[in-house]
């Protein structure tokens, strides 16, 4: 229904959702996807700069330094159901990954760790969300134009929306089509890709285009070395003979939270993994591949540049996504220290050591 969504991009501060639709029907015969399949389901509230406001008045001036510039720093975090009520998977090492990524571009967040972690707690109790995907955002905003950003105050939003499987209904199950983007994975001597800021997403924009124009579900990204990085959200994992391999952080990658769970669940299961160069023949000869990531969680991969990945059965691959399933559910007790309850008020803030230590 088309008052219940929103548009990902208002196209004029001022107009209205119907306008924006309107706008979006002349830019479909330029694009291939329908905004009705990549609707946003409006929810109540936003936490905006310590207040909880209504989710329609979130809104920024036009000449907000970061939509200029690229100047902001996110985190994509999940909230999932448990017995325990509704929990939020390891929220402190997505919270220091923030803080991480604000300190490299010298963003003075004004707020602390444990105040970041109750903030996101208060914006999921805000929308009565016991499932979501939890996306907060610092951003250099107005004052003043031009490239350095310093003098700009920061701004920092915390919204919650529901959120199913990012790269489509089926892949959990049948698996992704993907392809090897023409687009190289940003370079740490251009961009840091370990600051997870809006401006790494323009190049991984130009990728999905790609692959979304060329009718494949996701890009992987070769880094500037012709080797294997990663998704356009989401790191990769290659399954041959059992062994479980992935690219190392000097890939250019993100090095996701989701990786790291990967990498301790694997231990668990005596599944033997290795953090090591993966080139592009390497995807197509693979037994298995997945991706993994917040968003995405753990999506076998069908098929990479239309070669079909092993026999096209994920045997390792259903084993790690059964473990994470079990894990982001809060079933078993080993890694109950990776969920916060959104009910609990503590401010158990660890130190960053966990983030830093991600391999
Ligand atoms: C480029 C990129 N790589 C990897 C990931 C996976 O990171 P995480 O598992 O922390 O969500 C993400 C998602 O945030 C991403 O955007």
């Amino acid at each position: 229904m088309i008052d219940q969504r929103v548009l990902p991009i208002r196209l004029w501060s001022n107009c209205s959702i119907q306008h924006a639709l309107d706008q979006d029907v002349a830019y479909r015969g330029l694009v291939t996807v329908s905004i009705w399949d990549l609707h946003l389901d409006k929810m109540a509230k936003v936490w905006y700069n310590g207040e909880i406001v209504d989710w329609g008045s979130a809104t920024v001036h036009v000449l907000t330094h970061a939509l200029h510039y690229g100047t902001a720093v996110f985190e994509g975090v999940r909230c999932y159901r448990t017995n325990e009520g509704p929990s939020i998977f390891r929220l402190y090492d997505h919270v220091w990954r923030l803080i991480n990524s604000a300190k490299i571009y010298l963003m003075n967040l004004g707020y602390e760790a444990d105040e970041i972690t109750e903030a996101i707690k208060e914006t999921v109790k805000a929308n009565d969300l016991d499932e979501c995907y939890i996306r907060p955002i610092a951003f250099y905003g107005y004052g003043e134009m031009g490239v350095s950003p310093l003098r700009n105050k920061v701004d920092l939003a915390i919204a919650a929306w529901r959120w199913d499987a990012y790269l489509g209904k089926d892949t959990s199950t049948q698996g992704a089509r993907c392809m090897v983007s023409s687009w190289r994975r940003i370079n740490p001597l251009t961009l840091p890709p370990q600051a997870k800021c809006s401006a790494n997403y323009a190049n991984a924009s130009l990728a999905k285009i790609e692959a979304v124009k060329a009718g494949y579900d996701e890009a992987i990204m070769l880094n500037t070395q012709g080797m294997v990085s990663e998704g356009t959200g989401e790191n990769i994992f290659r399954v041959k003979r059992g062994v479980l391999s992935t690219p190392t952080a000097a890939a250019g990658i993100l090095r996701g939270i989701t990786r790291d769970t990967v990498i301790q669940l694997a231990a668990d299961l005596g599944v033997e993994c290795h953090r090591i160069e993966i080139s592009r023949e390497e995807l197509y000869t693979a037994d298995e591949l997945f991706l993994c990531g917040t968003a995405a969680e753990i999506t076998p991969i069908r098929e990479v540049d239309g070669r079909l990945i092993g026999n096209g059965n994920y045997p390792i691959t259903s084993e790690i996504q059964r473990a994470y399933n079990n894990a982001v559910h809060g079933r078993g007790k080993k890694h109950a220290d990776w969920l916060s309850r959104v009910s609990s008020t503590d401010s158990d803030v660890r130190s960053n050591l966990a983030v830093t230590q991600i391999p």
